[in-house]
């Protein structure tokens, strides 16, 4: 009887009501109504993907150091980064780009690495690359990290056959040229691949196509990369940039265009101060930290547009949007290379991290995966490196905390919550999102984006009772607090006791700039 009544208290909050009449469940100024007994949409692991281009030092330095590195490794890859990754539970690697990708020659980086092609990376800052880190090495790193492939093919420069070729070699078992291939090259069994990117914004560096062009183009791409061996490919058409809702219009409506992709992507990375000027990554005043944020929580309008087409061509869901990149994109760190994208990580992309991962949580019947850009030394990085010393950053704090999502079950929230206000701009003070995971277990998590105030969440929690509460809070003494290699401790998760649970109502005293995740067990 509580349990209907308070359903019925939270459908009436939900449309807009503010009397509940029930004991204990009043509407205070934030309030985070949680549903427990009603899970929705599995909160797919792959939104906890991430990406890995050819680029500045990501993959060469970052990840790849080579088998004759001082800096241990395992077959190249170096050891520190990838025990730190593994505590991520990465779902998904992306690889080899981005722009890369449609100048990458798949065939350029396999057979005897001294034989190998070097190359000018065209895109990013004009260096030559060995191709020592090809198909075989980055296999291995998936197969290391215990995550899927997501194989980024090559539209804008590349042949259909080109890109054929790389899903038989990859996964068919079948005697073929390329298996036979592969076999040469000391791999026998053919590899798993899943996720397969039909080009990468080719509405811009992957080859200024228009809509209808590509459609045309993913259509006789696709049609040609096979299902080998059992192998099923989740072929991801390249899709809008941000807001271009035509875009995914013209893949979507034509019942022939959609029938060849099983996901689109979608990109958009938050700017602030624009592309021409950008913006310092640890410089910042409160106005920057404030329309970060604005920029951040725009996603969720974009990803409602978007949503909105594809249901009306897509009703049973059974297309995927795939948020591929985003993230913060500040100016590149004074003294390093500009096509390098080396940028320093704040609480400021902690709290991005935690606002963008709620908003894919809360989309989850639709947004089957997301990578945020990039995995190690580009853009905001989970890891920093130089030479052989390794950093943290506060993003990947976030991603090793919010890991408890992946899998797990969305569940209804109504957050009710004061506005964070400055210079007359207004954005919610509170991002959220709960699930429960297949232990029964519930996840809230939560960030303060207001740096200058703690604020008080009421949560009721509708439908299950909990006994035991757990938490853990990353926060920070300053807005632009960062790990350093010299000091790499700075902003680290600490165990988090500000709560209390009576009556089934969690209350959560969030410090200010904040993020916090609550575990509820019964
Ligand atoms: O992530 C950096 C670049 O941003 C990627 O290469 C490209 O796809 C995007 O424009």
């Amino acid at each position: 009887m509580k349990n209907s009544l308070s359903i019925i208290l939270f459908l009436l909050l939900m449309s807009g009501s503010e009397s509940t009449g029930q004991k204990g469940i009043a509407v205070t100024v934030n309030q985070l109504v949680v549903v427990a007994n009603n899970p929705g949409a599995i909160i797919s692991k792959d939104i906890y993907g991430h990406f890995s281009e050819h680029l500045g030092a990501c993959i060469y330095g970052g990840i790849w150091v080579g088998k004759e590195s001082k800096i241990p490794n395992t077959y190249g890859i170096r050891n520190d980064v990838l025990f730190a990754l593994r505590e991520l539970k990465v779902p998904n690697l992306r690889w080899p780009g981005g722009c890369f990708a449609d100048t990458y020659h798949w065939k350029d980086g396999i057979g005897p690495q001294s034989k190998r092609a070097s190359i000018v990376n065209t895109y990013w800052g004009g260096v030559t690359e060995d191709n020592s880190f090809g198909t075989h090495e980055f296999m291995k790193l998936t197969e290391l990290l215990g995550c899927d492939a997501y194989i980024n093919g090559n539209v804008g420069s590349g042949t259909v056959r080109e890109m054929a070729e790389w899903v038989e070699y990859l996964t068919s078992g079948s005697d073929s040229p390329m298996t036979r291939l592969r076999k040469e090259n000391g791999r026998d069994e053919p590899w798993k691949v899943r996720l397969f990117a039909v080009g990468n914004e080719n509405w811009g560096c992957g080859g200024n196509m228009t809509a209808e062009f590509y459609g045309n183009v993913m259509r006789q791409f696709s049609t040609n990369l096979n299902n080998y061996s059992g192998n099923q490919l989740y072929r991801v058409a390249c899709g809008p940039n941000g807001s271009d809702v035509q875009w995914t219009e013209t893949l979507m409506k034509d019942p022939g265009t959609r029938a060849m992709f099983q996901g689109i992507s979608l990109h958009y990375y938050s700017v602030v101060n624009g592309w021409d000027s950008k913006g310092s990554a640890t410089k910042f005043d409160e106005r920057e930290w404030f329309e970060t944020f604005r920029l951040n929580l725009e996603i969720d309008n974009i990803i409602k547009s978007h949503e909105a087409v594809m249901n009306r061509y897509d009703p049973d869901k059974t297309k995927g949007l795939i948020v591929d990149e985003w993230g913060n994109w500040f100016s590149v760190e004074p003294g390093t290379n500009p096509g390098f994208l080396f940028q320093q990580n704040t609480m400021r992309d902690a709290i991005t991290a935690a606002i963008n991962l709620n908003i894919f949580n809360q989309h989850a019947d639709r947004v089957k995966g997301a990578n945020i850009a990039q995995i190690v030394n580009v853009l905001q990085s989970v890891i920093l490196t130089e030479n052989d010393k390794m950093v943290l950053t506060p993003t990947y704090h976030v991603f090793r905390m919010f890991n408890v999502h992946q899998n797990a079950r969305l569940l209804k929230t109504d957050l009710r919550c004061e506005d964070y206000t400055f210079a007359g701009k207004t954005i919610p003070s509170i991002s959220a999102s709960a699930s429960v995971d297949n232990n029964g277990k519930v996840h809230i998590s939560l960030a303060n984006l207001n740096p200058g105030k703690q604020i008080t969440v009421s949560c009721p929690v509708i439908g299950e009772e909990y006994k035991t509460v757990t938490g853990e809070i990353l926060s920070a003494s300053t807005m632009n607090a960062f790990n350093s290699f010299d000091k790499t401790d700075v902003v680290k998760p600490a165990g988090f006791s500000g709560f209390t649970m009576k009556d089934g109502i969690l209350t959560v005293n969030l410090p200010s700039k904040s993020v916090v995740v609550i575990e509820l067990s019964k």
